[in-house]
């Protein structure tokens, strides 16, 4: 039976071939980066200047990358299948909107937004933020990166909750199911009756949980996935 309504987690592993590291891989971000240091709100507090280099160096490494034939063929997707297609993205790089994508929801924040954390006001975030910087809005000194981190919780659940109970196709791509809610995703598109599909380089924490998996580089599975589906 044709799926009607799809739901693609997306995670690191999807912009690998772009050229941005995963956290997890070896040599990944968490391999030369405590992540307690630079995505907890304690390490903000701690060393603003440490977290803002650190997502400067994102950002620059995020605007020189471009998508890859995975972002195409999802964006290839959401524009040609008949039925309804979300992406929900861990992701802080915008490569799926770059590559078309416009039903996109970035569950841990965005590198190119910016936050203010004493006022709530986001704007586009400038390629190099600066600690201590003043909020557009209300002038504190308080302006971040507007991503998710550890600790913190992530966008739109209530959304996304809804949109797994009410899907038929649930795909994992490129995501080591290690970081929850996320990972906790395809237990409740299971739980919802949906087909459950990971791509993924290798098989995920989670991988046991999915109908079908196909392993190996997104640039590969992913385009190949997306025939199937409009075939
Ligand atoms: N094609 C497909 N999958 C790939 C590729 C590739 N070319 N390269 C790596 N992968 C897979 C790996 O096998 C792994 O399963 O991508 C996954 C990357 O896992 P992580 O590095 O853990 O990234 P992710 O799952 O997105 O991390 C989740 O943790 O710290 C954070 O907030 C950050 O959003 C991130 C969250």
């Amino acid at each position: 039976m044709k799926p009607e309504k799809i739901v693609i987690l997306t995670g690191a592993g999807v912009s690998a071939e772009s050229g941005l590291g995963t956290f997890r891989d070896a040599g990944g971000l968490w391999s030369e980066y405590d992540l307690q240091d630079v995505a907890t709100p304690e390490g903000f507090a701690r060393d603003p200047v440490l977290v803002h280099r650190f997502y400067n160096a994102r950002r620059a490494n995020c605007i020189a990358a471009a998508p890859n034939l995975a972002h195409a063929a999802l964006a290839r997707l959401e524009q040609e299948f008949p039925g309804e297609v979300t992406l929900v993205t861990q992701n802080i790089d915008d490569l799926h909107e770059r590559a078309g994508s416009r039903n996109v929801i970035h569950m841990h924040g965005e590198l190119m937004r910016a936050l203010c954390a004493a006022c709530d006001h986001r704007w586009d975030a400038p390629p190099e933020m600066a600690a201590g910087a003043p909020c557009p809005a209300c002038q504190a000194p308080a302006t971040r990166p507007d991503v998710v981190w550890f600790g913190e919780f992530p966008y739109q659940m209530e959304r996304i909750g809804t949109l797994l109970a009410q899907c038929d196709l649930f795909a994992a791509i490129g995501t080591s199911g290690t970081v929850y809610p996320a990972a906790g995703f395809v237990a409740e598109a299971r739980m919802a009756g949906a087909a459950t599909v990971e791509l993924t380089l290798e098989p995920s924490e989670v991988s046991g949980q999915f109908d079908t998996r196909q392993h190996g580089p997104a640039t590969e599975t992913v385009p190949a996935w997306v025939e199937g589906l409009l075939a």
